[in-house]
């Protein structure tokens, strides 16, 4: 049988914004595996004093891609930097690799984005609306351009309950928009920033709610298409179990947890959140640049841009956080070596409660281990920890004292008009997932991936831990006995005058 969207990809060449980034690295790494694509041009800023080829090199080194590195050279020669910023005018380009894009490109992935939540609104709109609208003007003569796919997020207009796969009015006109964040003084746009974010809980979903309507406006005669995954989290299987290099949403909880570090976090248990593998991810996101380009060509100038949401609706990974979090403990995975303390971790959704708990359980240790560290003649760091933990939270909550539901309808109806062969290599259907497995890789890649643990010293961690356990109960249960002394001394003192 054939394998149509195989077919789409061969001898075509690719353009993918936010290579570097934790989708990025999947989809180069799955397109080199799997498509025999002519070329994938990146476009790359220097970062770190790294030019973009030595950041390309670099990026052979890294686990996601363990599986095509044995043929890095003939995969190598595939990849092409273009040296290029989002935030700035023609995206920082030279003219030989504009004319790359204006005419050699025939599939776009823009993935690149800031994703700072916490990021002053003139930056969030210069990445986020600037880099699309400059992108789109680079490709919009582009003759062999097959389908855009524009990368957004699922929470891009989370104001609303219920989010449909459809356009949404934008919150300002895109152009106008980026117009004032050009001209006006950075410290007056902050000051209007919370008036024109409105009821946008943040500038990263502010900017890419705008950044949606540039489609309609600027991507109007171009086969585009809009993207919308809810929380990425680790893969399932490809390129590795387990993978992940991002510590957005759940996973950063989770880790810092797990490390006993946080303890408590301002949220609603109970409600169902959305999170999706990022393999399974990337997989629908090729498929769906194969489904715009079909859509493109037998549109007859009646193209209407496809809107997908890629959430976790009607799947097996709708879970609560609880449930999320019950699923983490029941995994049996090897503790991390980070670990400063045992694991415990309270979702509060009272401000009141959570202010007073966050004091009890984050502050005061973080007083008491960084005189700890005075003591001992070294540098203090555990309290700037904390505040950026708490920040991270403050964010966070925002999301985790809400519920939303993603419509998906879309991505069944993609899954249907996959082959067999197809459904086999792009595998998007969450619900083909063993949960208890999932879960259990997730955590082993934590520690393999992102906290490069030894996992043959695994033994030793297990040990470390266990002692972790007993001092906690220890401490505990010390804490319970020392305040019951009170209560016990009055309960006394009452029978004893009682019996006087
Ligand atoms: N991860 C999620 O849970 C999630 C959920 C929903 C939607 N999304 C969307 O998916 C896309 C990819 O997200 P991700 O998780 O891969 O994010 P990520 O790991 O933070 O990667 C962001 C990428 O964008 C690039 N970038 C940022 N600013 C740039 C600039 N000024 N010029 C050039 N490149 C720039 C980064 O390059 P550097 O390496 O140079 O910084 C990096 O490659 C984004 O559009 C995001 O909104 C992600």
């Amino acid at each position: 049988m054939s394998c149509d969207v195989r077919s789409f990809y061969h001898n075509k060449n690719v353009l993918l914004t936010g290579g570097t980034g934790f989708l990025g690295k999947m989809i180069i790494e799955k397109l080199l595996r799997t498509c025999e694509v002519e070329g994938i041009y990146l476009i790359v800023r220097p970062k770190k004093g790294l030019t973009p080829e030595e950041r390309l090199k670099n990026l052979f080194d890294e686990p996601v891609l363990n599986k095509i590195r044995e043929n890095k050279s003939k995969y190598f020669k595939k990849l092409h930097t273009l040296e290029g910023n989002l935030t700035k005018k023609e995206l920082g380009l030279n003219e030989e690799d504009k004319e790359i894009i204006r005419n050699k490109i025939n599939i776009v992935f823009h993935c690149g984005a800031s994703l700072n939540m916490d990021s002053i609104l003139g930056d969030a709109i210069k990445t986020n609306v600037r880099g699309t609208s400059e992108l789109l003007d680079l490709i919009k003569n582009n003759q062999n351009i097959n389908a855009f796919v524009q990368i957004s997020t699922a929470y891009s207009n989370c104001y609303e309950r219920a989010i449909n796969e459809k356009f949404y009015d934008p919150p300002v006109n895109p152009e106008f928009l980026i117009k004032m964040s050009d001209e006006l003084d950075s410290n007056i746009l902050n000051e209007i920033s919370k008036g024109l974010i409105g009821k946008w809980p943040n500038s990263y979903v502010f900017s890419k709610a705008v950044a949606e309507n540039l489609l309609l406006t600027k991507g109007k005669n171009l086969p585009v298409g809009l993207f919308r995954p809810a929380i990425v989290t680790s893969t399932v299987s490809e390129p590795l179990p387990g993978w992940s290099d991002n510590l957005y949403g759940p996973l950063g909880i989770i880790l810092s947890s797990y490390c006993g570090i946080l303890r408590v976090v301002r949220a609603n248990g109970n409600l169902k959140s959305h999170t999706v593998p990022g393999d399974m991810c990337i997989n629908a996101i090729i498929c769906f640049a194969w489904d715009i380009s079909n859509k493109w060509k037998s549109s007859n100038e009646n193209y209407l841009p496809p809107v997908m949401n890629y959430s976790a609706k009607n799947t097996k990974l709708l879970l609560s956080v609880n449930d999320y979090l019950n699923m983490v403990n029941k995994t049996d995975f090897p503790p991390f070596k980070k670990a400063m303390w045992y694991q415990v971790l309270f979702l509060i959704e009272n401000k009141f409660c959570y202010i007073t708990l966050k004091f009890l359980l984050h502050t005061i240790p973080s007083y008491l281990v960084d005189s700890l560290l005075i003591m001992s003649a070294r540098k203090t760091r555990t309290k700037n920890i904390y505040m950026k933990i708490e920040r991270t939270s403050d964010i966070l909550c925002y999301f985790l004292l809400r519920e939303w539901e993603i419509n998906n309808d879309n991505v069944a109806k993609l899954w249907e008009k996959l082959n067999e062969n197809d459904q086999a290599i792009f595998n998007f259907d969450i619900n083909s997932i063993d949960l208890n497995a999932y879960f259990k890789d997730m955590l082993t890649g934590m520690k393999k991936f992102i906290l490069k643990e030894d996992m043959a010293k695994s033994k030793l961690h297990k040990q470390r831990y266990k002692r972790l356990t007993l001092l906690h109960y220890s401490l505990k249960y010390s804490l319970i006995g020392l305040s019951m002394i009170p209560i016990y001394r009055s309960i006394s003192k009452l029978i004893f005058q009682k019996k006087r």
